[in-house]
Parts: C-alpha cells; structure tokens; sequence
C-alpha cells in the first residue's frame, strides 16, 4: 500500500484536549499537556491523531461552538503550540486531524454578532437562517424542527423579534449553506490548517449542512440523524433526499469542493455522517468526496456474535462499491464508554436508552471490551481508539451539581448527559489538581503508569495489539474470510494466514487449526480452549 493511502488502514487515537493531560496543572487539559505525551502515543502504536475541536470557544458544547478557527482557545494554549503538536507528532510518526464543525458556529463568533447587531433584513442575517416568528405577533417559533439534542427547541428569538435556527443549543446558530461567503470561508478555513501540516479532518454534523430554504415543518417525519439512528443492521428508517435537513443531494457539491482543496495537500476527510440507509450513506464515500465516515453502526451494535456479524458484513458491502474502507469505532467523546456499555444488560449504544443508574457489572464488561478490542483491531479498514479506552475506563458518574454538557440541562435532567466519559485522564494515581470534571475516587486503579508493564493491564493488550496489527500488515487492509464457527462465535481469517476468533458464547470452545498464539484477550480456559467473551489472534 503506498504511503498516502495510510488512512486506508490507520489506527487513530481521539484527543478530547480539554481531558487529556493538563500541563500547567490548572484543571484543563492543554497542549502543553499533549506535547509531553505525544512519546505515550508513539509508543501505543497509532498512526494519527484526531484532535476535539481546540479553537477559541466559550464552550457552551465543549468546544464544538467555535468562536474563531483561526485561534486556539487560550485555555488550551496558542497557535504555535499547536503547530509544534502536529511537527512533533509527526517526528514521532503520527498525523494530525483537526475537527471542523461547519453545520454551526458559536453566537460569540464574528459573524453572528455582526447580523445580531446588524437587524432584520441585513445582509449579515443572510449568513445565518433568521425568519419572523409565527402567531399574531410573532412570538411563535417560525417552525416545528426539534433539536438534535433531546428534542428540545431549535428557534431563539432575538430581541429584536426575529428569530434564529440552531438544531443544537442556542449558543450554536446554524450556518446558510447556500450563501456563498459560508462555503469560501471553510475551503479557507482548511487551507488553513492544511498548510500547518494537517493530514486530514473529521467534519463534525456532516449530513446536515443544507436546508430546505423554505424550512418546511417536519409535520410528523423523524427528526434525526444526531442522536439517533446509525447505519446498518436494524436500523430505523429515516431521512432521505427530501428531508429538509438531513442528508440533502446538494451537501454533495460542498463535499466534492473540499475533496478538491484536500487533494491538493494530500489530505483526507472523516465524516460524521449518522444516517440509517447504507445506500445513502455510502454516497458520502464517492471517489471524489469524503475519504471515510465513522461506523456507527458498528458503536451501535450490541454484544451479539449475530449481530456483530451482520454489521460487519453489512459495513463491508455498503463500502465496497465506492470502493472505500470501514472505520471500526467503539466509542468516542458522545457515547457510553464500552467497558461500561458492555457490562449492562443492554449491550448496543441508544442516545434515547440513556439513563442514570443502570446496573453495571465492570468484570464483565472490561473481559468484553478486551474482547473487542481485538476483534476491532482484526478488522480491514482503519481504527479509532478514544482517548481512555486503553487503559479501560469505565463511564463516569458526575455528581448532579457537577454536569456540565448541555445534553443534561435540555433533557430536564433526565439524561446524565455525555461527561460520564469526557473525564479527565488518570495518568498516575493521584488525581488531577481541581480537574474541571470529577475523577471518580477509585480510578487509581486505571492509572496509566500503574498499567505499565503489567502483563494483564488493558493499556499493555492495546500496546500489543497495535504493534502486531501494524507488523502483520495483513489486518487493515485486504479481504475477510468467514470460518465456519459454533453458534456465538466469529471467526475470520485475515491476509497473511491471521486468523481471529471471537467467543461470545457462554461456554468454552476450542481453538481452531493454528501454529501459533500471537495474542489473546484472556488467558486460555485449559490446552486449546477460549473462554467466555474472549478473543484470540492465531496465525495458522
Ligand atoms: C457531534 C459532536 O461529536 C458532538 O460532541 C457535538 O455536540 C455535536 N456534533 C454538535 O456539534
């Protein structure tokens, strides 16, 4: 495989900055942080680096509100600084992805004050979707859109009468993708980073860029994609060409522009692109534009050989014919952390099922999660691996005068929100001085310098799994061979005689055909037996 088609097969590593490593000890994460473990990431053996949105930014959603792309957020450090993380990561063989949010920017960004201050009718308003409110005196909202974030509003009234579109918080105006100032500041906005020696960018939202102009009442259709339904297996029906905000023809026309601008630096694209019919979503991954989109399918997906099974074929044939590779995501910055989501009863990902106090057993789901790991890892296409997941953290519980994340607050306090698993990181045993988020008391136990060297810790599995996966060259790219299996197993055979078996059975199971061992999620149950929600990698 040439060296450009790295993003074919690479392992990248998530950075929620603000949580990651805090390097002048005042609560938040920074890049200073990140500059002194970029060594920590080499050594895990990732190919890129995926960076949470680190621009100017008041943080009303953690960042995905920019104010200013141009500017890192002073709490996380300068423009320089982050310059020297991608050189410096890249020295150390890593890529830089930074994340663009094009649906929406914040209300302290320029624009949006500018057609604040600017009143009704003004060209500036045109950069943004205000409307005249409906009811006699217009103290109606102008439509019936519910919010991506637990349904709740998504018009604001200004002072001035009018009124503005935001699907998510109102501290998050939706841009006018038909205005042509909107498209040119963001091909300017990734020359940007692309000419600091960014390799590619995760383009957040990015199935609802473009409006109906009219901005029809849904009248009943389902709102959707974010949060909701993923691709794949079981999904729900959904949007489609006509919906007035989701998944329109015309977003294709952005992504072929942008592909042109990242071809001309080498660059590639990842797309947030939460949609329920494969054939739509596939259309995203077209030759000329987006290189890959996440599988949320995949991170959907319960613990369930069937189901898994089914995804994962469903996955390879929906890209097959764009001629695209999979992504294969366990969790990110949104979702339930998967030690935790696999120790409950309910093993699949819902925004909707989010709750407080679920059961949870821990045991099981870390056996799980080491289990999947590998069976992620054994998989063709390229890998994401968030920030914690190596060391095995489980999801949070935030105490209630602590949340923060507006999912929280718009859902009435119903639904703990997404700070369970933006935690900051436990390096060493000793917790964070004043972490602007909790750690739980006894993460001492998942401390990074404590899984060091151990030969059971979930950080040295993922060490392992890495480095073999990158030497054998035959997991992340070519085809995959399904053997035939008992119930409640998977396994497949991989290039280069690699061959991964996943028990999700309940009882034991022996071992197929193998020369050898090269790594196991658990150890083996007796000669020649896989336990329980366990993986193994032989080479046969
Ligand atoms: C998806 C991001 O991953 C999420 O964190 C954010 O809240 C929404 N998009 C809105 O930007």
């Amino acid at each position: 495989m040439p060296a450009s088609d790295w993003w074919r097969s690479a392992a990248i590593y998530q950075v929620y900055v603000r949580s990651f490593a805090d390097g002048d000890g005042d609560g938040t994460g920074d890049l200073a942080g990140v500059r002194a473990r970029l060594p920590y990431l080499a050594a895990l053996g990732v190919d890129a680096l995926w960076f949470t949105p680190w621009y100017l930014s008041p943080l009303a959603d953690g960042g995905y509100d920019v104010a200013d792309y141009r500017t890192i957020d002073p709490a996380f450090g300068t423009l320089a600084e982050a310059e020297k993380v991608i050189a410096e990561a890249r020295d150390l063989g890593m890529r830089t992805i930074v994340d663009i949010v094009p649906n929406h920017v914040s209300d302290r960004h320029p624009w949006f004050r500018a057609a604040l201050a600017a009143g009704p009718g003004s060209p500036e308003r045109q950069l943004f979707h205000f409307r005249p409110g409906r009811g006699e005196h217009g103290e109606l909202p102008p439509g019936d859109w519910p919010s991506q974030f637990n349904g709740a509003d998504t018009w604001t009234r200004t002072p001035d009468g009018e009124w503005y579109l935001h699907l998510f918080t109102p501290q998050q105006p939706d841009l006018n993708w038909d205005h042509p100032e909107v498209r040119r500041e963001h091909e300017e906005v990734l020359r940007f980073w692309f000419e600091r020696g960014v390799a590619g960018v995760r383009i957040d939202s990015a199935a609802l860029l473009v409006k109906d102009p009219a901005l029809p009442d849904l009248a009943g259709r389902p709102p959707g994609p974010w949060p909701g339904p993923a691709q794949g297996a079981g999904a729900r029906a959904g949007a489609g060409a006509a919906h007035p905000y989701i998944d329109r023809d015309e977003l294709h026309s952005i992504y072929r522009s942008w592909r042109a601008v990242a071809d001309e630096y080498g660059a590639v694209f990842v797309g947030e692109v939460w949609l329920p019919d494969s054939e739509r979503f596939a259309r995203y991954l077209r030759p000329d534009e987006l290189h890959t989109a996440f599988n949320f399918g995949f991170l959907s997906c319960p613990w369930d050989a069937e189901r898994l099974r089914a995804c994962v074929e469903e996955t390879l044939a929906e890209h097959a014919p764009v001629g695209a590779p999979a992504t294969w995501v366990l969790c990110n910055h949104d979702v339930t952390r998967t030690v935790t989501r696999y120790g409950r009863a309910e093993t699949g990902f819902d925004f909707a099922a989010k709750a407080f106090g679920i059961p949870t057993d821990l045991a099981l789901g870390t056996r799980r999660a080491r289990a999947a790991a590998l069976l992620t890892l054994a998989l063709p296409g390229s890998v994401y691996v968030y920030q914690g997941e190596e060391l095995g953290l489980p999801e949070a519980e935030i105490p209630l005068g602590r949340i923060q994340d507006p999912m929280h607050f718009r859902s009435g306090g119903t639904d703990p929100g997404r700070d369970g698993c933006r935690v900051p990181l436990p390096w060493t045993a000793e917790p964070w001085n004043d972490p602007w988020l909790p750690q739980p008391a006894d993460w001492a136990t998942y401390a990074a310098d404590r899984q060091e060297g151990r030969p059971d810790s979930m950080l040295t599995l993922y060490r392992n799994a890495l480095r073999l996966r990158r030497a054998a060259g035959g997991f992340g790219g070519g085809s995959l061979e399904w053997l035939h299996a008992p119930p409640g197993v998977l396994a497949f055979t991989r290039p280069d005689g690699l061959l991964c078996v996943v028990n999700l059975s309940g009882t034991p199971v022996p071992l197929p055909r193998h020369t050898h061992v090269l790594l196991g999620s658990a150890p083996e149950e007796g000669a020649g037996l896989l336990g329980p929600d366990t993986a193994v990698w032989l080479r046969t």
